[in-house]
């Protein structure tokens, strides 16, 4: 069985998800830490509530970077952590995470990669006119939204739709393909091989 660490910035639906999905044993993993980089993520509460351990680091008491992410790091190793999820961590990740979790970092996306990557998918995609977006799962690089890609769903976008309406049906499919994207991971079955994920 396999330690998650989330790494949450927010609300935290996404981790709720995973909580859930790991709860009614479709993910035979454990979440072992979730950190934040805002003490008031809302995240932090829903790990409370499931007896998970939550850490705290805000990037503006640290000097650089690298010596928060070394923070980070050193808590995800002390929990035995061996794969990362980004939930809603609304971050660059930098190369000192990347070097201690590279191939075991991956992220949830509002939209279809490499379409609307940055924070705001779902508004781009709508501004944009698209007629379909959805959900895109990925490995995490030093590029935002630029990893290989595990999973994706279709999300149609529909005449009169509001950023609000379109982000709700987004985020319906981000919670099932993100538990079903950690599964993968968790057997064993994800090989990335150069810019492709091969699942077994
Ligand atoms: C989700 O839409 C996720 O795809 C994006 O940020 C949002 C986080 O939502 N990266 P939540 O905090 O999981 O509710």
């Amino acid at each position: 069985m396999i330690n998650i660490g989330v790494l949450i910035s927010g609300r935290g639906s996404n981790l709720q998800a995973i909580i859930d999905s790991v709860e009614k044993g479709e993910v035979l993993a454990k979440v072992a830490l979730v950190i934040s980089n805002k003490p008031e993520a809302y995240g932090l509460e829903r790990a409370k509530k499931h007896r998970i351990p939550t850490a705290v680091f805000e990037p503006d008491n640290f000097t650089n970077k690298n010596d928060y992410e070394s923070e980070i790091v050193k808590a995800l190793k002390e929990n035995k952590v061996d794969l990362v999820c980004l939930a809603g961590y609304m971050r660059i990740v930098g190369h000192v995470l990347l070097d201690a979790y590279k191939g075991k970092t991956i992220n949830i996306h509002p939209a279809l990669l490499p379409a609307f990557p940055g924070p705001h998918g779902s508004k781009q995609a709508l501004d944009y006119g698209a007629k379909i977006s959805g959900v895109t799962v990925h490995f995490v690089d030093e590029g935002c939204d630029t990893g290989p890609i595990i999973l994706q769903q279709a999300v149609p976008v529909l005449e009169g739709d509001t950023e609000e309406a379109l982000s709700a049906r987004i985020l319906e499919e981000e919670h099932k393909i993100y538990p079903q994207a950690i599964r993968l991971f968790a057997e064993g079955r994800l090989r990335i091989e150069g810019r492709k994920v091969k699942i077994m």
